[in-house]
């Protein structure tokens, strides 16, 4: 009998072991994804103040150290809580701004974000103002509750239209464009009469705009739109930048065909409510009167026009 027997008792040793190798790799699974889960939406919170000076040719002397804050892409929805969005204006604040600019994106959704939205904004002033362009996302039949949501703060929409900021007896343009996808897009009206010689600053959401323009009177587009990517992998880049030309505009200073073009990163998230690699951001930027950007690194040069890619399928 024990001769017989002496064969089972390893053998339901082995099994019992097996089964807590088993456990043991499912737990350390199990806890690696959380973790991972974690980090990544933890990061869609980390804010991160963006400082960078921009050399403009055209820049009068008396806008020399002009600064802006420029906030897009808020998305406030269930998944963009409202104390993202007051940090993101505290820290827009904090930076003393002359002018502050949102880029569009105020919402992900239902229309009824846009109020508390614009209300956790709504402390937001600098000695220039603050102005606005709408995103793609704020389209679609919300339009009107993103604009009076504005317009009950006193910030102003530059829906093809623009406006002279002065400044030690100099003028600077400011103008800015429909969205890209979703409205119409004038440019020519955004200038107004701006004169051979002077460099206009332009707002817009989508930075493919940049791609599209016609007249050399920008100096620098302002932009969002493309959350940075929003997932950055090591090696691989960004697998989902919505712009028809690849990671040309994810983020940062760009050189455009005809202009600079600053892209943020954006505050909120879209699609997915995860961030990998690119914080979510509140842009300052000091303008500087000059060719050539004084910070070299921050230049990202583009690789030239291409021909436009068809868009991702999402809206981000
Ligand atoms: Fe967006």
């Amino acid at each position: 009998m024990a001769d017989t027997l002496a064969p089972a008792a390893p053998a339901k040793a082995v099994r019992g072991r097996r089964r807590i190798t088993r456990r043991a790799a499912l737990a350390a699974g199990g806890c690696a994804a959380i973790g991972a889960a974690t980090y990544v939406c933890r990061n869609t919170l980390r804010l991160r103040l963006e400082r960078r000076r921009i050399a403009l040719p055209r820049l009068p002397a008396p806008f020399e150290g002009f600064t802006i804050a420029l906030l897009a892409d808020l998305h406030h929805s269930r998944c963009v809580p409202l104390a993202l969005i007051r940090e993101a204006a505290t820290l827009a604040l904090s930076a003393r701004p002359d002018l502050v600019l949102l880029g569009g994106d105020f919402i992900t959704g239902s229309a009824r974000y846009a109020d508390p939205c614009l209300r956790a904004l709504e402390g937001l002033a600098a000695p220039h103002g603050v102005f606005a362009v709408l995103g793609n996302h704020d389209h679609g039949g919300k339009e009107r509750a993103v604009r009076s949501a504005l317009a009950r703060r006193g910030f102003r929409e530059l829906f093809n239209a623009g406006v002279w900021l002065a400044r030690g007896g100099a003028r600077l343009r400011l103008g800015g464009v429909g969205d890209l996808w979703r409205a119409t897009q004038d440019l020519p009206a955004a200038l107004g009469d701006l004169r051979a010689g002077e460099g206009a600053l332009v707002l817009t959401h989508n930075p493919d705009f940049a791609e599209l323009m016609e007249s050399d009177g920008v100096d620098l587009l302002l932009a969002g739109h493309t959350h940075g990517g929003q997932a950055v992998l090591p090696l691989v880049g960004a697998p989902f930048t919505p712009s028809g030309y690849g990671e040309k505009y994810r983020a940062g200073l760009v050189r455009g065909p005809r202009c600079r073009v600053y892209v943020t990163r954006g505050v909120g998230t879209s699609v997915l409510p995860v961030r990998i690699g690119c914080p979510p951001e509140v842009s300052v930027l000091e303008l500087v009167r000059g060719r050539e950007n004084r910070e070299g690194a921050d230049f990202v040069a583009g690789a030239g026009s291409q021909a436009p890619e068809p868009c991702a399928a999402f809206e981000q």
